[in-house]
């Protein structure tokens, strides 16, 4: 649950569902979930744990030319953390701003270098905390915060109930525009986010099997994870849109909304500064447990390849990542820094965090439901679950619907050429 809820539920969803038609965006993020995202949870965790090995090592043991795209998975999970490095730093900057009663709007954060300063110093806790080997510390801490945080997004939920544009929020995340999901893209964005927000389709939960204990249930815990992971996206929903509506904004401003929109929240509600404060650390905490894991799935894959301790790869990984991050961090800065007429942050969240995250699904399911022993597979995750429903139910879906709803995305895609409309600007 640490990986998974993160930045993800509380900065990408909201902005994606605002951008891609509201309630319409639910339908392909929740179908996401349900047929391609379970599944894929369950068996990353059950290859993980019957292989012992991380991804590279896990695909390699499955087909030896399967190697490389564990390789090209981990490349992707750089690339991924570079730009998710910078939004975590932006949660740093308003941490700091807010207990000074600093009023952070969006622009005129980015009007200043901070959120340069801000990603160099989160990038460089999280090598740090990769390094030191001290993620057993930030573990126990994300589980003792990690409850509080939902805590207090019930409250600004809460809030947002009590505020006059409740009722067109309402409406815009939960009365679908159906004429939204003739869009390709609206699908393919709404799976990629099911895949970003649960984990899956990076290596991570193959990872994380990896040090599953043998008695644990496997379908039992995915389906915690799961469900808890949509609850906390439903619900920053339900605490930025009324703000949107009440207090004006395009709800489709794209990935700094969170970020406008939040600091109204605070200040104008009772106790603002304080629930704000917590929220930011909060946020920052559950950023940051999510990024370390990234950062350990490609620090393990250059251990795995170079016989280097991770601590090595990791101090070696340090340069290139803040060499990569700071493209999108001054995207967001003074320096305004673009590619095709856009950001390099939302280039960046449209390429790796988007397609790269579909191809990635695709493999992943390709390997684990074809090449991977599907008896063992099915073994790990029957384990303390209704045996032949769960393992049965998961190998379909994962076998067939998953990859066939994957191609067709991923084709429609290709032979729309939207691709290449959405590089060259909105
Ligand atoms: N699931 C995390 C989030 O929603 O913020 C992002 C993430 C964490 C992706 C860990 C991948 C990963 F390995």
């Amino acid at each position: 649950m640490g990986s998974a809820v993160g930045l993800g539920n509380i900065w990408r969803f909201p902005y994606l569902a605002g951008s891609n038609g509201g309630g319409a965006f639910l339908i392909p993020y929740l179908v996401g979930i349900a047929v391609c995202g379970l599944p894929l949870l369950m068996f990353e965790y059950a290859a993980g744990r019957h292989y012992r090995l991380g991804v590279m090592g896990a695909f390699k043991a499955m087909s030896r030319r399967y190697e490389v795209v564990g390789l090209a998975i981990a490349a992707m999970v750089f690339f991924i953390l570079s730009y998710y490095l910078v939004v975590a730093g932006w949660t740093l900057g308003y941490l700091i701003a807010t207990p000074i009663g600093k009023e952070a709007g969006f622009s005129a954060f980015t009007a200043t270098w901070w959120p340069v300063a801000c990603f160099v110093v989160t990038a460089v806790v999280c090598c740090g905390v990769v390094m030191l080997g001290v993620t057993k510390g930030i573990e126990r801490t994300s589980r003792a915060l990690l409850p509080l945080l939902a805590v207090v997004i019930v409250l600004m939920a809460g809030y947002g109930m009590t505020l006059e544009g409740r009722g067109e929020a309402l409406s815009f995340l939960f009365k679908p525009d159906l004429s939204a999901l003739g869009d390709p893209l609206v699908w393919a964005r709404g799976f990629s986010q099911a895949f970003f927000s649960l984990g899956v389709g990076m290596g991570v939960m193959i990872t994380y099997g990896s040090y599953m204990a043998r008695e644990s249930a496997i379908a039992r815990s995915s389906v915690i994870v799961a469900s808890g992971d949509v609850s906390v996206a439903l619900l920053a929903g339900l605490a930025i849109f009324p703000l949107v509506f009440t207090f004006g904004g395009p709800p489709g401003a794209g990935p700094q909304l969170a970020f406008e929109t939040l600091p109204q929240v605070f200040s104008h509600m009772p106790g603002g500064m304080l629930v704000g404060s917590a929220f930011y650390l909060l946020l920052f905490v559950a950023a940051l447990t999510s990024a370390v894991s990234m950062l350990q799935v490609v620090a393990a894959t250059i251990s795995d390849r170079t016989g280097w301790s991770t601590s090595r790869a990791t101090r070696w990984l340090v340069l290139p990542l803040l060499g990569l991050g700071l493209l999108s961090a001054l995207s967001y800065a003074p320096a305004d820094l673009r590619f095709f007429g856009q950001p390099v942050l939302d280039l960046m969240d449209t390429t790796f965090g988007t397609f790269g995250l579909l191809v990635g699904a695709l493999v992943t399911c390709i390997a684990i439901f074809w090449l991977a022993d599907g008896l063992a597979m099915k073994e790990q995750v029957g384990h303390g679950a209704p045996r032949r429903f769960v393992a049965w139910s998961g190998f379909l879906l994962g076998r067939y619907v998953a990859p066939i709803t994957l191609l067709a995305s991923l084709a429609t895609l290709a032979a729309s050429l939207i691709v290449l409309g959405e590089l060259r600007g909105r």
